[in-house]
């Protein structure tokens, strides 16, 4: 089984180009940063201290991922039920730090999605892919971009969604999250040294996906 793992800050584009080139490989596309958002969702709905590791980690023992949809665009489902747009609200987003931070709900987050690439070629995107999950991975990305063109792509999907942005705001938002990914004990935000680094700022997504390509082809 191949596996291409693409890490990278909030905003850099990771989720367009990962389902982009994992249609064109025919592999599956695995959005681990959904698989953190879900427990996140999880917790919250069942009232849960966000400050309660122990419970937390007991919640993600408990867990069952699973996938509808096509392999290169999956819809994540917990415990069989669709999760869809409500992982991506701004109170998720910003909770999603207390469930990434620990350790132990890492490990079984961790082996989860291992076991989801063990049965299938796959194109994983996240913050720890490349360093963490698949280490032994045959092509690795780091893909990164210039906190104002992050800022400027988040506010346009937001915008999108129909929700109201303050650029100022999402942009020391984006600072803080990326304060938290890099500071993070286990799983942080690091370029692997295998990994190829691209910077996205003054790429479309289908130039940033041909460069991909290009590296895949040679590989
Ligand atoms: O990629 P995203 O914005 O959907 O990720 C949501 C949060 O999940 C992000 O703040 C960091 C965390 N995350 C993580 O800790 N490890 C990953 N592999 C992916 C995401």
């Amino acid at each position: 089984m191949s596996a291409i793992t693409i890490d990278g800050p909030a905003g850099a584009g990771k989720s367009t180009v990962a389902k982009a080139l994992a249609k064109e490989l025919s592999f599956f596309y695995l959005d681990t940063g959904a698989m953190y958002r879900a427990l996140t969702l999880k917790a919250m709905r069942a009232g849960l201290d966000l400050n309660d590791e122990e419970s937390l980690v007991a919640l993600a023992k408990e867990t069952t991922f699973d996938f509808k949809g096509t392999a290169a665009a999956p819809v994540i489902t917990l415990d069989g039920k669709d999760v869809g747009d409500d992982i991506r609200t701004p109170e998720v987003t910003n909770n999603t730090y207390y469930i990434a931070r620990i350790p132990a709900l890492r490990a079984v987050v961790v082996e989860a999605q291992q076991q989801i690439g063990q049965m299938r070629d796959i194109v994983i995107e996240g913050r720890d892919t490349g360093t963490v999950v698949f280490p032994e991975a045959d092509v690795k990305f780091f893909l990164d971009a210039k906190l104002e063109a992050r800022s400027h792509r988040r506010a346009k999907d937001l915008k999108e969604a129909g929700r109201s942005v303050d650029i100022k705001n999402l942009k020391n938002e984006i600072q803080q999250r990326d304060h938290s990914d890099q500071t993070r004990d286990t799983g942080a935000l690091k370029k692997a040294d295998d990994a190829i680094y691209i910077d996205s700022t003054d790429l479309t997504p289908e130039q940033t996906v041909e460069v991909m390509l290009t590296y895949i082809k040679n590989y």
